[in-house]
């Protein structure tokens, strides 16, 4: 069984669409959103019937939760783009849908979540800078991973691999490309990188093929003009804008 993984979309309909186009492109049985489909783009509405159409299972993120409950922890620039979209999304139903969504879901032994293990709604999964921060990863992979192997996640907006043997990052720089990774019998953070918004430095949108046993990252170049006038259009803050260039 095959399935894809999308997250942190993030208001980015050209990504989404782009991304999607190249899932088809390897037949999953299902995708799978891991949250942040709204917030900081311009087209919330537009994205969320595509998402809730095409995804088997889709999580809340800390985004989905700040249109429900206010986003005071939020930076302010986040906060005004929540603010505008919590606007757009003024809708009964939506709203209903919105609160349904759990920001977790095991299946097999696979563990969904949009944050972490420790916190699957707001904490990150973030690479170690320090000996101190891979004790901390090897320390949660040993003891927190007890009913699962793997765990999926968002919320970073990173592409890598977490395992006991170090962080993993994939690259297609020539002349040694390396996007897929034999994870069977392991236990790893498989952290997706972001849809709409990238901020591992590479612009391009990010998503995941799993098939049991390896996954294989993606990377797709989508019209990032297209959304970066619908943000001015839309009267968001210019950051959010040129951040999509250059995938901070
Ligand atoms: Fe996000």
């Amino acid at each position: 069984m095959k399935t894809a993984f999308i997250t942190d979309i993030h208001g980015n309909l050209s990504a989404l669409e782009t991304v999607l186009a190249d899932i088809d492109r390897y037949s999953p049985d299902h995708i799978v959103c891991l949250g942040d489909f709204v917030g900081y783009g311009p087209q919330p509405r537009e994205r969320l019937e595509i998402v809730r159409t095409r995804c088997t299972h889709v999580l809340m993120g800390n985004h989905e939760h700040a249109v429900l409950n206010g986003a005071e922890h939020f930076t302010p620039l986040a906060r005004i783009a929540i603010d505008w979209t919590a606007q757009q999304l003024r809708d009964p139903g939506i709203l209903q849908y919105l609160s349904s969504l759990r920001p977790a879901k095991l299946e097999g032994n696979c563990l969904y979540v949009h944050g972490s293990v420790r916190d699957p709604l707001f904490d990150y999964v973030r690479e170690a800078d320090s000996p101190w921060m891979f004790y901390r990863l090897v320390q949660t992979l040993r003891e927190d991973f007890k009913e699962f192997k793997l765990c999926f996640c968002g919320h970073n907006h990173r592409a890598f691999l977490g395992t006991e043997l170090g962080y993993i990052f994939p690259h297609d720089d020539q002349p040694t490309p390396q996007m897929k990774f034999q994870l069977e019998g392991q236990t790893a953070y498989v952290s997706i990188g972001s849809v709409g918004q990238p901020r591992d430095g590479d612009p391009r949108s990010s998503w995941v093929l799993f098939d049991g046993k390896s996954v294989e990252y993606h990377r797709v170049e989508y019209d990032r003009q297209i959304t970066i006038d619908l943000i001015h259009k839309a009267g968001l803050p210019e950051f959010l804008a040129d951040r999509l260039l250059y995938g901070e």
